[in-house]
């Protein structure tokens, strides 16, 4: 399905009122929602684990997209299982092993990703893509939300001429707004996160800007 999907992180949400914020946002037309993880290690900054990513699960009917910042990965991977998430994504760069996170995250039944950083050319993946679901170009260097958008479009380009006629997604993370949108699904992406281009200027009390912010992007 190469539709455009709109994934809100919640990254951009209000922390202590995750629940209300996925449900509102799911209400205000967000296609998949995405999660960030980070461990302070991989990236400069902390989020939170496991049992979040659980007790969110119950709030959340479209799809759980889970993105580790993480490093290392694999001891995690079942209980990112056990937790509920749809999509798993590892950081090609998060250790020497994608090729076994990725067999490791399908094989405990859920859809894997591999994320690559700005700096990370298309070719680090090209011998795991039919061990994925997903590929995540980032456009900015990831830690932190709102943060600028970093023109990626090339690697998008080149990575969906190596995708071919598989089924994998191509999913853009940092910095997508209404202004970078375009460019990106132009070079071939179909699955947008945004957070602070979703979250402005809305609360759980007043959600109609998230639908507008959604249907402007
Ligand atoms: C960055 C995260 C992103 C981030 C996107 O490390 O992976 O998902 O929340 O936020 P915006 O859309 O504000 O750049
Ligand atoms: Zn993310």
């Amino acid at each position: 399905d190469r539709s455009i999907k709109i994934a809100p992180s919640i990254l951009a949400a209000d922390f202590a009122n995750f629940g209300a914020e996925v449900q509102a946002v799911e209400a205000q037309g967000a296609d998949w929602i995405h999660i960030d993880v980070m461990d302070g290690h991989f990236v400069p900054n902390l989020t939170f684990g496991p049992p979040m990513v659980k007790a969110l699960r119950r709030h959340v009917s479209t799809v759980m997209d889970v993105h580790l910042m993480i490093s290392p990965v694999d001891a995690y991977i079942d209980a990112y299982a056990d937790a509920g998430a749809d999509v798993l994504t590892a950081h090609v760069e998060a250790g020497p092993h994608i090729h076994r996170t990725l067999q490791a995250i399908r094989g405990a039944g859920m859809k894997a990703g591999v994320a690559l950083n700005p700096g990370t050319p298309a070719s680090a993946v090209a011998h795991v893509l039919d061990l994925c679901d997903l590929v995540c170009v980032m456009t900015v260097n990831p830690g932190f939300g709102g943060q600028s958008f970093i023109d990626m479009s090339d690697k998008i380009a080149e990575l969906r001429r190596m995708i071919g006629d598989r089924e994998v997604h191509i999913e853009i993370d940092g910095g997508v707004d209404t202004k970078t949108a375009g460019t990106v699904v132009q070079a071939g992406a179909d699955v947008l996160v945004a957070g602070s281009a979703v979250f402005r200027g809305g609360s759980v009390e007043d959600p109609a800007p998230y639908g507008e912010n959604i249907r402007n992007i």
